[in-house]
């Protein structure tokens, strides 16, 4: 008999999600907007240790509208982390500004603070300094924000945290998307909770949370007819979405726990064969382990992540590769970088593993077996 087809991160949704979906349909509020959209608000800005939530159509809408509070517009730079997905960089450029894409810390994978405090201070001194940071909490673990913060004052620039794979993870016993001026989640369909697609803004910002409530929603000023003084977005979450995602929410803390028991299975899976790394995990949090995601040394292993990748796909097992640093990404060729030895290195290295939060024990005990055999197979072709 075929094996099941294992996805890398697929939905995980139930009976709660349904009961809650169906309510918002029975009671007709199928328009934008609602009482789910209101409470998941306020459930998703709690859940984040903040004041204040916009749910959004998706992670990007979020991001693009925290970049337009601040102000950043046209010829503007804004650092960011080159080892992200397309869509943190995407918002830079729909403002018309200019990344510049800072490589990783070896220690977490994520924005090296180091790099980040020296490249500051050396565009303090030319008095060329971005006009904001927008971190990235890759994988669901959080970057160093009391480090990143601290240079980051020192030059009154303002912080974005794009938390969009990092919901329920947590930074020293704080949770992730609360920890800069604003913070950003995304919902979409492989996202540890989802609503099929969406997002949300958060920040303690009440003000800026209405404007971006108000931009979402076409900039349409508060009088009885169509009046507008600016030009907004169509970037508002349904009411039928917002019920999926406060049942979604709901479940947080068990889809943390079980993506974890995912990675922990892994680890002990690949413990006696040298050559596979697990992503490391800083002592300063808890990552939500949204991504199990290893580390290949093809010498020592026998095999390289993009052999276990090919492996994996004759067996139904879906593996992809971990993201291509923005810096070597053709769109941005004319983006400065600052470092990137190490998102290339992870980039050449790196594989993401099946994690999603309803993969059975036997499931995750399949995707081991066929990466160990990945380095046999290999081994025989010899
Ligand atoms: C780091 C990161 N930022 C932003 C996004 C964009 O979110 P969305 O797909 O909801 O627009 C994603 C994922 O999709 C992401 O992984």
């Amino acid at each position: 008999m075929a094996s099941e087809r294992i996805y890398l991160s697929p939905p995980h949704v139930g009976p709660l999600e349904r009961e809650l979906l169906l309510d918002a349909f029975d009671s007709n509020w199928l328009a934008p907007l609602g009482p789910h959209v209101d409470g998941f608000e306020a459930e998703l800005a709690a859940a984040a240790g903040v004041g204040h939530a916009a749910t959004l159509s998706s992670g990007t809408a979020a991001l693009h509208l925290a970049l337009l509070l601040l102000g950043v517009g046209r010829g503007d730079e804004v650092w960011t982390s080159s080892f992200t997905f397309v869509a943190t960089a995407n918002a830079i450029s729909y403002v018309g500004a200019v990344p510049v894409f800072i490589d990783s810390d070896s220690a977490t994978w994520n924005l090296d603070p180091d790099l980040l405090a020296e490249e500051l201070r050396a565009a303090a001194a030319k008095g060329k300094l971005p006009k904001a940071v927008l971190v990235v909490d890759l994988y669901g673990q959080c970057a160093d924000y009391d480090r990143i913060l601290s240079v980051c004052d020192e030059f009154e620039i303002p912080v974005i945290e794009d938390a969009a794979e990092a919901l329920g993870a947590t930074y020293r016993g704080r949770p992730a998307g609360g920890l800069a001026r604003f913070g950003v989640f995304s919902f979409n369909g492989n996202k540890i909770i989802t609503t099929s697609g969406g997002g949300a803004l958060v920040a303690n910002d009440e003000t800026a949370i209405a404007r971006a409530r108000f931009l979402s929603s076409q900039a349409r000023e508060n009088v009885a007819h169509y009046e507008h003084e600016e030009s907004g977005f169509n970037y508002r979450l349904s009411n039928l979405l917002a019920a999926v995602g406060r049942g979604q929410l709901r479940q947080l803390s068990d889809r943390v726990a079980a993506r974890r028991r995912i990675f922990e299975q892994y680890r002990q899976g690949f413990l006696d064969k040298s050559g596979i790394a697990m992503m490391p995990e800083a002592d300063y949090g808890v990552s939500n382990r949204w991504l199990t995601v290893i580390n290949v040394d093809e010498q020592i292993f026998g095999a390289s992540a993009g052999d276990i990748r090919l492996t994996l796909a004759t067996e139904e097992i879906e593996a992809r590769p971990v993201w291509k640093p923005m810096h070597l990404q053709p769109v941005f060729s004319e983006a400065r970088a600052i470092g990137g030895k190490v998102s290339e290195g992870l980039f050449a290295t790196g594989l993401c593993l099946p994690s999603g939060s309803a993969l059975t024990e036997n499931a995750v005990a399949r995707v081991i077996q066929a990466v160990l055999s990945a380095a046999v197979q290999r081994g025989g072709h010899r």
